[in-house]
């Protein structure tokens, strides 16, 4: 059995340039899907997959993140005085004291740089990382199913989904060994590569297990695509030396650093409300019946 899975890194550095004006004084993991922050569904997402320690990379501008995962002892006092049901709406997440932990990327140098920057708090066990700007909507948990797959094969774990070729510029691409529908063998990976010279049309999204080997690949600090230091290009060089498995997961993935896909994903989770259903699906229907 491989060393249990217990520490989470979520990046959240970046400075969410797709999203401006409304990141200019916001993080972007804190707009909301619904009513709930993107951080929090990536944190509960974690929980449920049996992570016991999170860690956050953050940077300038982002302390609504640590305001949001700590006690609001104004709004606890307001409202549990309105009672058990009023309480429910903060959404705590009840994390022992401790279990969360703050650290900061200085500048955002990249992907990879953001999960270097928590080398010292992950230490020397595999880890998980999750980008909160990838939102998958799902009856198991994501990470849990990575964890399930992890859990049978060990080494680095990540979770896949397929793009049109024409978007493979925008992710992590791998290059396919093994691919029994479900799960896929990884001989390869590319970052953002053009659909012509993308190796295969399967996109890592943001969920992965890694092995702390890949901080010493990332210490060399080599600059990839777009002049960042790219997670993908460290994970790359580990290829040959462990086992590199994805999982085509079941459930729904919403690419939330785009607002195409941040918008669907606002469709598909208030669609999942029972309160907020059916004056939604009235109203997209008068839309779709009466604008061209
Ligand atoms: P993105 O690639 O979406 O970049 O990062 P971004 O800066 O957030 O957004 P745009 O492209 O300018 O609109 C994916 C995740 O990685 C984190 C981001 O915070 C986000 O959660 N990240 C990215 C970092 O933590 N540090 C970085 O240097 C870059």
């Amino acid at each position: 059995m491989p060393t249990p899975i217990r520490k989470a890194v979520f990046p959240v550095g970046g400075l969410g340039t797709r999203f401006l004006p409304a990141t200019k004084a916001i993080p972007k993991e804190m707009l909301p899907v619904v009513d709930k922050p993107l951080i929090q569904y990536a944190v509960e997402e974690a929980k449920a997959a049996g992570i016991e320690e999170f860690i956050f990379v953050t940077g300038r501008g982002k302390q609504a993140i640590e305001d949001h995962f700590d006690h609001s002892a104004e709004l606890e006092a307001l409202l549990s005085a309105r009672g058990q049901a009023d309480l429910g709406a903060l959404g705590m997440l009840h994390l022992p004291p401790g279990a969360v932990a703050y650290t900061r990327q200085q500048d955002p140098l990249g992907l990879g740089h953001a999960v270097w920057c928590a080398r010292h708090l992950v230490g020397d066990e595999p880890f998980a990382v999750l980008l909160a700007d990838e939102l998958v909507l799902a009856d198991t948990p994501c990470l849990a199913q990575l964890v399930s797959l992890y859990d049978r094969v060990g080494g680095c774990v990540f979770a896949l989904a397929d793009v049109p070729r024409e978007q493979t510029s925008r992710y992590g691409i791998v290059d396919i060994a093994r691919d029994d529908g479900r799960v896929i063998e990884i001989k390869g990976m590319v970052e953002k590569p053009s659909p012509a010279a993308a190796p295969s049309t399967v996109s890592i999204i943001g969920r992965y297990i890694m092995q702390p080997s890949v901080f010493a690949e990332l210490e060399r600090k080599e600059k990839g695509v777009g002049g960042e230091i790219q997670l993908t290009d460290a994970l790359a060089r580990l290829l040959g030396r462990m086992p590199f498995h994805g999982l085509r997961f079941e459930g729904e993935r919403f690419d939330c650093g785009s607002k195409a896909g941040f918008l669907k994903a606002q469709i598909a989770f208030a669609l999942k409300r029972p309160e907020l259903r059916d004056e939604l699906m009235a109203y997209i229907g008068d839309q779709a019946g009466s604008r061209p």
